[in-house]
């Protein structure tokens, strides 16, 4: 066994955890929606068609906002498609996903949903093969409440208020070659800022997402950020993340530390937003929305799922469908880490993706909808990080690793709640092989009236939660935690990740 030790003290808050971290993402892609969400022959369907029973794991697993309809699908996406009475719309060819399109669900069937699950809207236009006209137009039909040609056209089509959604992305993966209408930075920069100023000649307060790098192994990483936000800067407020890991040639060594990527990453485009504040003399902040994250068995999707030729275009094929084990759980646990650590500039987040889709929440047509491993530390930190991140410091063991060199055992941030008196402390393992045993220092808290902790582990790391046995994995009580007035401890077994929770008076 191990040792660490892990300090933090409530009154050095890093920033307030904002709710919008824990948003998903829904694409017209695979079985995200048709015959995920939406299945008017379920068993549990409602009247709209939408799955009752996907709808309360959506609701229990805490997602605050979802970006939707795409995803490399908004390139290709005409909105005025898909609103409108059902009969009458268009079947359309999807090229970024090789399917076809039935149009049956759009805006108003996804926004009815969200209304059920209690989340919030964050759209996204199509900047690949349309411009700015298109997304003024959207942007009518969304949030003008009457009175004029567009938001007519959305009460007639049934919705007499207006949706009025706040955050907005302005083109999805644009430094992509695989996307429709890639563009250079300088294009796109001047493309993003033109169409932002115009958005918000409608609404000054709109909240605006300008594309960032779509990993930061892109070979534009970087010099992108940089060009995109010389022309866009004072017009937008936050730039886009997108990051995916997978176990690579069986290294899991590296894949459990693939937060360390996702840290280098955040810090290094802060450093280029405050660059160019810093050349502009600009007094706005640019914050990060890191609207896609999540480990993605891209390799299988590019070998073996991935759909081609002329006569082939399914409709809601399987595709992306990854069954996740425990130790892809861990990494997301420790992604949230990641997020959370910087809760200062990464102030909103999609895990991509939420149903069927490189999702938590899978879907049998006619038959049962289950979590997936990852279901649960995303349950889990959204259930209990509020208030603020603090400043979290770790001493561990270190370990080799082929792809970020020596890295720490373990990673963990905690948040402290004042409203509540609730401290939650979040951490890994990354070992494949010892426990670890934690210390933690409790001088900065109040007298602690009930700590609990729960851990997701399993002897078998990659075991999954499958059709066949959809309760394999789950969270169980970590009964090691000990306290004293001073301090407490836990042992970490290897590849796990935990959540402790404190109580002192609020
Ligand atoms: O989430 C799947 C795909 O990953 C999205 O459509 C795209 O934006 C990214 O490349």
């Amino acid at each position: 066994m191990s040792t660490a030790r892990l300090f933090f003290d409530p009154r050095l808050p890093i920033g307030p955890v904002n709710r919008r971290v824990f948003g998903s993402f829904v694409e017209h892609l695979g079985r995200a929606v048709y015959d995920g969400i939406y299945e008017p022959g379920h068993p549990s369907a409602d009247e709209r068609g939408f799955r009752t029973d996907v709808m309360e794991l959506v609701t229990e697993l805490g997602v605050s906002a979802v970006r939707y309809p795409g995803g490399n699908f908004v390139s290709g996406f005409r909105w005025e498609d898909s609103v409108g009475p059902r009969d009458e719309r268009p079947t359309r060819l999807d090229l970024a996903w090789h399917s076809t399109e039935s149009n049956q669900i759009g805006l108003h069937e996804f926004a009815s949903w969200l209304e059920s699950v209690g989340s919030e809207l964050m759209l996204a236009v199509n900047l690949g093969t349309r411009g700015t006209l298109e997304a003024l137009d959207l942007l009518e039909y969304s949030n003008r409440e009457s009175g004029s040609a567009l938001a007519d056209r959305r009460i007639a089509n049934g919705r007499t208020e207006a949706f009025d959604v706040r955050m907005w992305c302005l083109g999805n993966e644009m430094d992509g070659p695989w996307q429709l209408g890639h563009r250079s930075a300088d294009d796109y920069g001047k493309l993003a800022a033109q169409t932002a100023r115009a958005m918000r000649m409608f609404d000054p307060a709109l909240e605006v997402v300008v594309c960032g790098s779509s990993s930061r192994h892109m070979p534009t990483f970087g010099e992108w950020e940089r060009v995109v936000l010389s022309h866009s800067y004072d017009d937008v407020d936050y730039i886009s993340c997108h990051a995916y890991y997978e176990e690579k040639n069986g290294d899991l060594g590296s894949f459990l530390a693939s937060a360390v990527d996702m840290d280098a990453f955040i810090e290094s485009v802060v450093a280029t937003i405050d660059h160019v504040r810093a050349v502009k003399g600009s007094d706005h902040v640019v914050n990060i929305s890191f609207d896609e994250w999540n480990v993605w068995y891209n390799d299988r999707f590019e070998n073996v799922d991935k759909i081609t030729g002329a006569q082939n275009w399914p409709v809601a094929p399987r595709l992306l469908e990854d069954s996740y084990s425990v130790a892809d759980a861990v990494v997301v646990g420790n992604l949230l880490i990641s997020l959370l650590k910087r809760a200062d500039r990464v102030t909103s987040a999609s895990l991509a993706q939420l149903v069927n889709v490189i999702a938590p929440i899978m879907t049998e047509p006619g038959g049962i909808a289950w979590r997936q491993t990852t279901f649960f530390p995303f349950a889990l930190t959204s259930a209990l990080a509020a208030g603020s991140a603090l400043a979290t410091r770790v001493e561990s063991d270190s370990y080799d690793t082929e792809t970020y060199g020596r890295v720490p055992v373990v990673d963990a941030v905690t948040t402290f709640d004042e409203a509540t008196g609730r401290t939650s402390v979040f951490v890994v393992n990354r070992s494949q092989t010892e426990t670890v045993s934690l210390a933690f220092d409790l001088t900065g808290l109040g007298a602690v009236t009930d700590a609990r902790a729960q851990t997701l582990t399993d002897d078998d790391a990659y075991a999954a939660n499958t059709l066949a046995d959809p309760e394999r994995v789950a969270m169980r009580p970590n009964d090691t935690l000990a306290l004293t007035d001073a301090a407490g401890s836990i042992d970490l077994p290897p590849v796990s990740w935990t959540v402790i929770t404190l109580q002192t008076a609020p």
